[in-house]
């Protein structure tokens, strides 16, 4: 009786006995190899490659920096440049409107005293986050994980062509 009673229970997936959870679990694992097993075989005889070897296989960009400042510059046009300004030195249309002044990018001590995790937050969760002004809003909400990294990949590249050209940080680049 207590055999047959043990053995109902681990058939029923009830035992608390963890050879018993065990036992199940294999045939449950075994069941779904089964499955995924068939699945895959099926697929095989089609020509299309599973969407996995598709993704292993396709062409990625040679230089996924600069694809990535090229998306961040959209962004920031569209989103950042109207406190920020178009070329990042805090002087965008709306800055006038502001009682604090949006940071200038071009300013290599900026990028000298920060670093990208708290830019990342900054920018996710907005100046308020980072004992700055509410001002600055929160684009967590608004822009996706990619938008963020990309359009901190944009505000480095504002920040280059100063520091290339010169190590004084309140003359204007002189090409432009
Ligand atoms: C409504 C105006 C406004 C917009 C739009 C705006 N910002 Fe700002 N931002 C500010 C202000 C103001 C500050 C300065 C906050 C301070 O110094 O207290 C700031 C500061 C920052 C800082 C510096 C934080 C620090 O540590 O000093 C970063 C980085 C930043 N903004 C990124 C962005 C990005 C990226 C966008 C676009 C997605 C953006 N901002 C859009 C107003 C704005």
């Amino acid at each position: 009786m207590i055999t047959r009673a043990r053995y109902l229970s681990i058939r029923s997936g009830q035992s608390e006995k963890p050879k018993g959870e065990g036992y199940s679990l294999c045939v449950v694992a075994t069941a779904i190899s089964l499955i995924v097993g068939c699945t895959h075989a099926v697929e095989d005889q089609s020509q299309d490659p599973s969407p996995i070897e598709a993704l292993a296989t396709r062409d990625v960009p040679r230089n996924p920096l600069v694809d990535s400042r090229a998306r961040g510059r959209q962004v920031y046009h569209h989103y950042c440049a109207v406190c920020h300004g178009a070329e990042g030195r805090g002087d965008g249309f709306n800055s006038s409107n502001l009682a604090v002044t949006p940071r200038d990018f071009t300013n290599p001590t900026f990028w000298d005293q920060t670093n990208d995790e708290h830019v990342l937050r900054a920018v996710g969760n907005g100046g308020a986050a980072i004992g700055k002004s509410v001002l600055m809003p929160a684009w967590g909400r608004t822009l996706t994980d990619v938008q963020i990294r990309d359009v901190i990949a944009f505000l480095h590249a504002l920040a280059a062509p100063v520091e290339s050209k010169s190590p004084d940080t309140d003359s204007p680049p002189a090409s432009k």
